[in-house]
């Protein structure tokens, strides 16, 4: 089989896929062959990543849904199975970073904001398709977590707790759903662009001027690039691959793992 066919005849879900790593990811699988299913709450953004997509041949849907929503999830779902027949891959990956502020000061209606778009937005997308593979004879999911789920980052809290949450849940997830041949992993990127969350991150952690950063974004980001073992930005285009990998045969026996992608943070 040539790389290009590995995905054939499968239907890909992803979720935040108006954004820069959940396009890009979308955009991998059709050229691997499947179909792909863009769910995100930016209706523009959408319109723009499945014509592109389509522009390359693939072949793509595109489903305005906001992830907070359980029942506007559950039908987004309905609608897609009735399409595609079966969704065979969840890329769970729609996600808000949050302000930028120190934890005395964090705003708590920001913090529910943040942890319903990350964790109920990603439960109720887990909990659904898992409903749906659970009747098709499984499948596989992949959440987007973060470094931040793994240590957390100053003027971050609500994201941190956000994707520490959306490991654990993969944790659990993955062994609930493990006699129905779901599998169910995580990726926790690190500092990944140019894109909108590298550049808002670099922004607002300078605004901060907290003892961590420079108050200069240049120099802000070079601090952030220095805390990652590879001492470089990673690229967005260095995700879908991994995502690719925990979806195909090659991981069949890999499940409740993350995957810190640049290895961690110093
Ligand atoms: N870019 C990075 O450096 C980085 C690092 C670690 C983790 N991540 C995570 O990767 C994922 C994708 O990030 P990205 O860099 O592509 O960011 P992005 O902002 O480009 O994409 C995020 C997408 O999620 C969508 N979204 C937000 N709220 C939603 C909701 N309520 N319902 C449906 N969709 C919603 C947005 O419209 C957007 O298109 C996120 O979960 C993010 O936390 C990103």
């Amino acid at each position: 089989m040539t790389a290009e066919g590995r995905f054939t005849g499968k239907t890909l879900m992803v979720t935040g896929a108006a954004g820069n790593i959940g396009f890009a990811t979308a955009r991998r699988f059709a050229e691997e062959g499947a179909n792909v299913a863009l769910v995100d709450i930016n209706e523009e953004g959408l319109r723009d990543a499945v014509s592109k997509i389509r522009g390359g041949n693939g072949v793509a849907t595109f489903h305005v849904c906001d992830a907070t929503d359980a029942r506007a999830v559950d039908r987004v779902v309905d609608e897609i199975v009735s399409r595609s027949g079966q969704i065979d891959f969840l890329f769970n990956n729609a996600g808000y970073q949050g302000l930028f502020c120190p934890m005395h000061e964090y705003p708590a209606d920001d913090f529910r904001t943040v942890i319903d778009i990350n964790v109920n937005g990603v439960f109720h997308f887990l909990q659904a398709v898992a409903a749906h593979m659970v009747t098709t004879g499984g499948g596989a999911i992949v959440n987007t977590a973060s470094m931040a789920g793994v240590q957390g980052p100053p003027n971050m809290a609500a994201y941190a707790a956000s994707k520490f949450a959306v490991i654990g849940l993969t944790q659990t997830a993955s062994k609930d759903l493990a006699p129905y041949n779901i599998r169910v992993n995580a990726i926790s990127p690190a500092f990944m662009g140019p894109g909108f969350m590298w550049d808002r991150q670099v922004k607002l952690q300078a605004e901060v001027r907290s003892q961590y950063f420079s108050a200069d974004p240049k120099t802000a980001a070079e601090q952030m690039i220095k805390a990652v073992p590879m001492r470089r930005l990673g690229g967005i285009a260095e995700i879908p691959g991994t995502v690719a990998f925990l979806m195909s045969e090659d991981a069949s026996y890999i499940t409740g793992v993350n995957i810190p992608i640049a290895g961690g943070i110093l």
